[in-house]
């Protein structure tokens, strides 16, 4: 494939950043953007939760809150696409503009505040996408959140299971994002077992025999106590994966300065060695027996080998696309298959925690 996207990219950096996101998604919606190549080499394809995944790079939640493009974001050569976050009702985020780039730093802060079109529009979506009878070949994870205005944050995952739940490969709960107030005071055990609690039951009820795994995706800023607290409650409450990392609320001080006082959440290279460190922690909190998703800062097939050698079994991008364009998921699917090779390994699945020795 001939790599367009250095002529695109000071065209699309011209464009403030969320214009720049939505005609993406048009052109992507359209087919006009150059897909990449599914990888589809035995040496990556592996099986989780009964889910068969041709590569182990996914497209992280947020790019495509409304599950608009899961089919284009699959011809761009993704193993596994997460949709939203989606909250019940559709509602319009925080006041723009509400996402900045640091092109030197190739980083990204955003306080989108969840701007979706709402449940019911992202399951129609879904839907589509769903009956088209020669779709590609993928997982499809669904992202769900609270509405701004919910106070019983259970009553909004309750209802986004019973709705979403039968059409999902898995469910991912979260819990992490900076820009919704209240949303993180969820990652502590007392609330974190309530909420997977009532989520459970709303699946066992939507879903009968079919439920779809469980996971949870937490943030990059949790103090060591609160990692081992979560990893216990994790464990206890028997969810089937976690999610490592959403976005941070450090400031690294190398960030250009307007760039860096902007609030919400940075993403991109600055997180690439903290949701490194937290996946690790993950992994050896949880003994390795709980599958964990890689996430933040991964650019090249390098940083995603770290996370899986870390202890991740799936990693998953967002910032990256936005500096490197679509070619992206191929790059990192190749040369991954190169480290594998060159550490004398033949399945992705032997990689998977080796930094644990
Ligand atoms: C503009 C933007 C919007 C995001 N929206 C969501 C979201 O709705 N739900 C979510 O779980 N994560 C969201 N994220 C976080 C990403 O999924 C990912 O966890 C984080 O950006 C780290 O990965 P990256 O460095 O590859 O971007 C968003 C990130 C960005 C940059």
């Amino acid at each position: 494939m001939i790599n367009l996207y250095p002529i695109a990219r000071p065209l699309l950096f011209q464009i403030e950043p969320e214009k720049a996101h939505n005609l993406t998604l048009s052109l992507m919606k359209r087919g006009l953007v150059p897909c990449g190549k599914q990888t589809n080499d035995p040496m990556l394809e592996q099986t989780l939760w009964g889910l068969k995944f041709p590569n182990p790079v996914g497209l992280s939640a947020g790019f495509d809150k409304n599950a608009e493009v899961v089919g284009p974001a699959f011809k761009m050569g993704f193993g596994f696409v997460e949709a939203g976050t989606v909250t019940p009702k559709p509602q319009h985020g925080n006041d723009k503009p509400r996402i900045f780039r640091d092109p030197a730093n190739d980083a990204v802060i955003n306080r989108m505040g969840f701007p979706n079109g709402g449940m019911n529009a992202f399951k129609a979506n879904l839907e589509k996408f769903l009956s088209q009878k020669d779709r590609p070949r993928g997982v499809v994870g669904l992202n769900i959140g609270m509405n701004k205005s919910q106070a019983e944050p259970a009553k909004d995952y309750a209802i986004l299971i019973k709705m979403l739940g039968p059409m999902a490969d898995y469910m991912t709960i979260n819990i992490s994002s900076p820009n919704t107030p209240g949303l993180r005071d969820l990652q502590k055990r007392e609330p974190l077992l309530e909420l997977l609690g009532a989520v459970k039951e709303e699946r066992k009820k939507a879903c009968g025999d079919h439920p779809p795994p469980l996971l949870v995706k937490l943030a990059p800023d949790l103090d060591e106590a609160q990692q081992e607290e979560l990893a216990k409650t994790a464990m206890d409450a028997e969810i089937d994966g976690l999610i490592l990392t959403n976005t941070t609320l450090d400031r690294p001080e190398h960030l250009n300065s307007n760039f860096r006082n902007e609030k919400g959440g940075l993403s991109g290279q600055p997180l690439t060695e903290k949701s490194t460190q937290v996946v690790h922690n993950f992994y050896k909190l949880t003994g390795g027996k709980m599958p964990l998703i890689g996430v933040g800062g991964i650019s090249n097939g390098r940083q995603a080998y770290e996370k899986i050698r870390a202890g991740a079994s799936l990693v998953q991008v967002y910032s990256a696309l936005v500096f490197k364009g679509p070619g992206l998921v191929e790059d990192i699917n190749t040369e991954l298959l190169t480290l594998l090779k060159a550490d004398g390994l033949s399945h992705i699945s032997e990689a998977v925690g080796a930094a644990h020795g």
